[in-house]
């Protein structure tokens, strides 16, 4: 640990940058309310897509266009943004790939995926979440999901060193239930996500931090919107 930044850029959009190699997950900027940089500012090397619905898959296709960087993502996503001559690393729930040294596995969500973008119902396969390892570290996003009892297998195969996790409830867990997912997970640090953008998920983060303090060890980070953590 020590080498990689984490910047959280507000709802579920995290950016990594690691040994000169820049990840951007879910970059959702131009229609997010309480984004903090602006889209011209983000030149990512990859991209990460947990799945298609707009607060996610957001603003990917004009990054990919403008930089040319590889979007990581499920197949049916994939092909979509092939249709769009966007250059992609498709694969599924289960599977592991390598670029530029870094490993991705996709894993299982409990939530859907429609690619919004084209309007209804546009087939975004299912939605995932990702295992980032790098040399030192590996980052557990879990996209948007309700807790499920396969998170005690991904601790078990992939050992999350940080599991940054939706709290908002309605469309995902809430504060409680994601403490329930940090128990299982066992990381050293947990991070919420996908809470206050809208008032539809408003939730209390401390609230979250204390569920956590009376089932597990895990230190949790409250991150402000723009800022970064070192790991
Ligand atoms: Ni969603
Ligand atoms: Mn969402």
């Amino acid at each position: 640990m020590g080498n990689t930044r984490l910047t959280w850029l507000g709802h579920s959009c995290f950016q990594i940058d690691a040994g000169g190699t820049t990840i951007l997950i879910d970059p959702f900027i131009s229609e997010n309310p309480k984004a903090s940089v602006r889209l011209e500012e983000l030149e990512p090397d990859i991209i990460a897509v947990t799945h298609g619905h707009s607060d996610h898959f957001g603003d990917t296709v004009s990054i990919a266009q403008k930089t040319g960087c590889t979007v990581v993502c499920i197949h049916e996503i994939s092909q979509y943004l092939k249709s769009k001559r966007i250059k992609t690393s498709g694969m599924n729930i289960g599977g592991k790939i390598e670029l530029a040294g870094i490993h991705f596995i996709m894993t299982d969500a409990r939530h859907s995926s429609s690619i919004d973008e084209s309007g209804w119902g546009f087939d975004g396969g299912r939605a995932a979440g990702f295992v980032i390892k790098f040399d030192d570290v590996s980052i557990y996003h879990a996209g948007d999901t309700a807790v499920f009892g396969d998170m005690d297998l991904i601790s078990k195969l992939y050992h999350p060193d940080v599991a940054i996790l939706p709290i908002g409830g309605r469309y995902t867990m809430d504060a409680k239930d994601a403490a329930f997912a940090v128990e299982m997970l066992r990381p050293k640090i947990a991070i919420p996500m996908h809470y206050n953008t809208y008032d539809v998920i408003s939730q209390d983060p401390n609230i979250f931090a204390q569920n956590v303090k009376s089932l597990s060890t895990a230190d949790v980070i409250i991150m402000e919107i723009g800022s970064y953590i070192i790991l």
